[in-house]
């Protein structure tokens, strides 16, 4: 699903509000904020034009991201179709919402938890350019360390918010993330090594707490990724004039880096690898580095392979392969 052309014009409209250098100013200020300040439960993103250069440069990233994750794992469970209500913790401006935008036939409810008054009322203010989106979707302000409700949701997502998180605050909403889904949880953070290591905490936690991974891993033991490496993967994202003009940059892309774990109540039956770098082609074999049920490995495909060949040409860093 490609980001939606109404929430990119809804975007550009309010940022028509603004000076673009007041824009640019902002953007800096963020990223400068983003660099120095992660990780402590600190408010990074606090006022209207933090929020709207928020949607700018970020929503399209974190939007994308979102969308991967959910498609990586519904090719290895059907739990996805089976969403009624989802709630988005964190939510910032509402990316992982409109991800809903293509299931809404199936969707009655969709709840975005925030913290930041900013962060709400625009991510509120986009919605209302799609009313088929607006009208099944509550915006709450609250925060996730305090927020107490016995009730559950079939999907539960949390986008780029556990690295915001203080570390024990940060163990503690993953469970309890864990306990307000009723069927999935949808983790994602950025790819670095500190995003992957939120991630690999929570693969921990949730394993020992009976959860299941539907993707990435292919596996339920303990990761095997190695000590000074981490699981990440990327998207690819086109950037829009405004986007390029904040970040000053001269390529037409950018490729989101994330790291993601989708878990769910029942296991997976299938047998498959998940590919962890982009395949190294060349003219009659292929070689893949795979993270697999039994080990990880590094297969190299021939031609000779026929149909697995040609699977592996088609195959892209994040897909899983069958070999
Ligand atoms: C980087 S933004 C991600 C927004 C959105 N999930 C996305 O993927 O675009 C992180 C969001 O989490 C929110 N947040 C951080 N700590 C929170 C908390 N304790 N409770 C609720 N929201 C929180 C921030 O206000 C911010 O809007």
């Amino acid at each position: 699903m490609e980001y939606p052309e109404i929430l990119r014009n809804a975007v550009e409209l309010k940022a028509a509000g603004w000076k673009p250098q007041d824009l640019k100013k902002a953007s800096a200020a963020i990223t400068e904020r983003y660099k120095n300040n992660i990780g402590n439960g600190n408010s990074l993103v606090v006022s209207d034009i933090d929020s709207v250069v928020y949607s700018i440069v970020r929503m399209p990233a974190t939007f994308s991201a979102i969308r991967r994750s959910l498609e990586w794992a519904s090719e290895r469970t059907d739990e996805i179709n089976k969403v009624r209500s989802v709630l988005d913790v964190g939510a910032g401006t509402g990316a992982a919402a409109w991800t809903m935008l293509g299931m809404l036939d199936r969707i009655n409810e969709i709840v975005c938890l925030e913290r930041e008054e900013s962060m709400l009322t625009l991510g509120k203010a986009l919605m209302s350019s799609c009313p088929e989106l607006e009208k099944k979707t509550e915006w709450l302000r609250q925060d996730i360390n305090t927020f107490s409700s016995e009730k559950k949701y079939d999907l539960v997502t949390a986008s780029y918010m556990l690295n915001e998180l203080t570390p024990s605050d940060r163990e503690k909403a993953v469970k309890s993330l864990w306990e307000k889904s009723s069927k999935m949880l949808v983790l994602i953070e950025p790819g670095t090594p500190a995003g992957f290591s939120h991630i690999k905490m929570a693969r921990e936690i949730l394993l020992s707490c009976g959860a299941h991974i539907a993707a990435p891993c292919p596996h339920e033991e303990k990761c095997r990724m190695d000590k000074d490496d981490w699981c990440h993967f990327t998207v690819r994202i086109q950037r829009s004039r405004l986007h390029k003009m904040l970040k000053s940059a001269d390529v037409p892309y950018e490729d989101e880096k994330f790291s993601y774990a989708v878990f769910i109540r029942e296991g997976v039956a299938d047998k498959c690898s998940r590919i962890l770098r982009h395949p190294y082609i060349e003219k009659s074999k292929i070689t893949l580095e795979l993270c697999g049920t039994e080990d990880n490995q590094t297969a190299v495909i021939t031609k000779k392979q026929g149909v697995l060949f040609k699977a592996a040409k088609k195959s892209k860093c994040g897909d899983s392969i069958v070999i």
